[in-house]
C-alpha cells in the first residue's frame, strides 16, 4: 500500500505528484491487451511510465498487434511489457501469471463484444465474460490486488440502451437527456447482462471488503486508430461495428456498408451515437488510473467516457467519405435488432472527478481511422 489510512486528502497533491514520479514502479496487468483498446492502453501506460503485463488468449486479436505496441514504444520502454498468453477462463493461467509479479492495478478488457451472437450463444457470454471474471477477482483477492486497484471496463451502451427507446424520440428532447451514469441499466441482450452482472458482483466484492477499489468505466463507440498508423482495430471475421465496416469497404475489402435504419426519428433518420476517439479512451483510463492510485474513497465508482456529441450514421459515412477521399457505396437497410435510436454521454461527472476531457472530434477519427486502414488494408497481417 502507497497509502496508509491516516493519509489525509490534504496529502494527496503533495502525494499525487510523488507517485506521477514513482509510477514507473508501478506494475498494470492489462487484459485482452492485444485488443483494439488494450493495445492503445498499454502503450500509453507504457508511454505514462508505468510497467505493463498483458494477457490475452488471442480470440480476438493477434500477436502481432503485441509487438506494435513494443516498436511504438521504443527499446527501452518495451523492456518494461511483458505478455502473457492466457485465458481468463482457466484459473491456473492466472494463477501462473499472478505468481510471476507483483501487480498495483489490473485494467480488465478481457471479454466478448459481439451481442448478435451473444443472442446465439449466451452461454458462451456467460462462460467467458462472468467466469473470467470472477477467476480475475478470485486472483487478485488471492494475490493481494484487492488492497491497490483495479479498473473495470464496459459499455455502457448495453447498460441503459432501454434510454434512449423510453425518453421521446427526437434530437431535441434527446438532447436534454444524455446518459448519465445513475440511469437504471436494463440488459438488452446476454452479453449486456453479462456486463452488468461483472459490476453488480463488483460492487458487492468491494461491499464486503472495502480494501477494494473499483472504477467502472462505460464508454461509448471507440473508434480511430494510433496517428502512426501502426495500431488499429483489426477484428477477425466481418466486423460487426460500423468504424470497421465501413474502412473494410474504403479499402475494399467489402463492398458496401449496409447502414441500418433510415427511419429514425433523428435529423437524417440514421442512429445516432457518441463516438470517441481510441486515443482519448487511452487517456480516460490513465486519468482514472490516477484516480484509483490517489483518492482513498473511491469505493465502487463509473464514469462515463464518451464526448457527450451524437453523431448520426450518415454523417459518420460523410466524414469518413472526406478524410478518405473514397466514395461509400451505402445501402439503406433495415434496422439491426437490439439498436437504439440515440445514445451519447452524460460527461459531467468523468470531467470534474478526473479531470478528463476527450480532445479529438469526428475529423481526427476518421483521419486516424482512414490512415491505419489505408496503411494497414489486411490489418495486422502483412500479405492480402
Ligand atoms: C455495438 C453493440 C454493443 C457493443 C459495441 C462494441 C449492438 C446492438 N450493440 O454498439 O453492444 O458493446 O458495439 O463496440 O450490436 N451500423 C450500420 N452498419 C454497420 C454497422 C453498424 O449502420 O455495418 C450502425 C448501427 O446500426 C448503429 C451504429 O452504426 O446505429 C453504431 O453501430 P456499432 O458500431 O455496431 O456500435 P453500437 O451498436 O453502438
Amino acid at each position: 500500500m502507497i497509502f496508509s489510512s491516516s493519509t489525509t486528502s490534504i496529502f494527496i497533491p503533495f502525494f499525487s505528484s510523488l507517485l506521477a514520479m514513482a509510477s514507473s514502479e508501478q506494475h498494470i496487468l492489462v487484459t485482452g491487451g492485444a485488443g483494439f483498446i488494450g493495445t492503445h492502453c498499454s502503450l500509453q501506460l507504457l508511454q505514462e511510465g508505468y510497467k505493463v503485463s498483458m494477457i490475452d488468449n488471442f480470440h480476438n486479436s493477434v500477436m502481432e498487434a503485441v509487438d506494435s505496441v513494443k516498436e511504438l514504444a521504443g527499446p527501452k520502454l518495451a523492456e518494461k511489457l511483458q505478455f502473457h498468453k492466457a485465458d481468463l477462463r482457466k484459473i491456473d493461467e492466472l494463477e501462473k501469471v499472478f505468481s510471476q509479479n507483483k501487480y498495483d492495478a489490473v485494467i480488465h478488457f478481457g471479454a466478448l463484444k459481439a451481442v448478435a451472437e451473444s443472442m446465439q450463444h449466451p452461454f458462451r457470454y456467460f462462460e467467458n465474460n462472468l467466469i473470467g471474471t470472477i477467476n480475475l477477482y478470485q486472483v487478485m483477492s488471492k494475490y493481494n490486488v484487492k488492497k491497490v486497484w483495479s479498473v473495470f471496463s464496459s459499455l455502457l451502451i448495453d447498460f441503459v440502451i432501454w434510454c434512449s427507446h423510453h425518453l421521446p424520440l427526437f434530437m431535441d428532447n434527446l438532447k436534454k437527456y444524455p446518459c448519465v451514469e445513475n440511469y437504471p441499466y436494463m440488459p438488452m441482450n446476454p452479453y449486456g447482462r453479462s456486463k452488468v452482472y461483472c459490476e453488480e458482483m463488483g460492487k458487492d466484492i468491494q461491499k464486503a471488503d472495502p480494501e477494494w477499489r473499483i472504477i467502472s468505466l462505460r464508454y461509448f463507440n471507440p473508434v480511430g486508430a494510433h496517428k502512426s498508423s501502426k495500431l488499429g482495430e483489426d477484428p477477425k471475421g466481418i466486423p460487426n461495428n460500423l468504424m470497421p465496416y465501413l474502412h473494410q469497404v474504403a479499402v475494399g475489402r467489402l463492398p458496401e456498408l449496409n447502414v441500418y435504419g433510415h427511419d429514425y426519428p433523428t435529423k437524417d433518420g440514421s442512429a445516432v451515437r457518441d463516438y470517441i476517439h481510441v486515443m482519448d479512451l487511452a487517456d480516460g483510463h490513465i486519468a482514472a488510473l490516477k484516480k484509483l492510485f490517489t483518492a482513498q474513497d473511491i469505493g465502487f465508482t463509473a464514469y462515463n467516457l464518451g464526448t457527450g456529441q451524437g453523431t448520426s450514421v450518415l454523417e459518420m459515412v460523410a466524414a469518413f467519405e472526406k478524410a478518405s477521399g473514397k466514395k461509400i457505396p451505402v445501402k439503406l437497410s433495415p434496422r439491426r435488432p437490439g439498436d437504439a435510436t440515440a445514445v451519447y454521454a452524460a460527461t459531467d461527472k468523468a470531467q470534474k472527478e478526473l479531470g478528463w476531457k476527450p480532445k479529438y472530434g469526428i475529423e481526427e477519427m476518421c483521419r486516424d481511422q482512414w490512415n491505419w486502414a489505408k496503411n494497414n488494408p489486411m490489418g495486422y497481417q502483412k500479405k492480402a
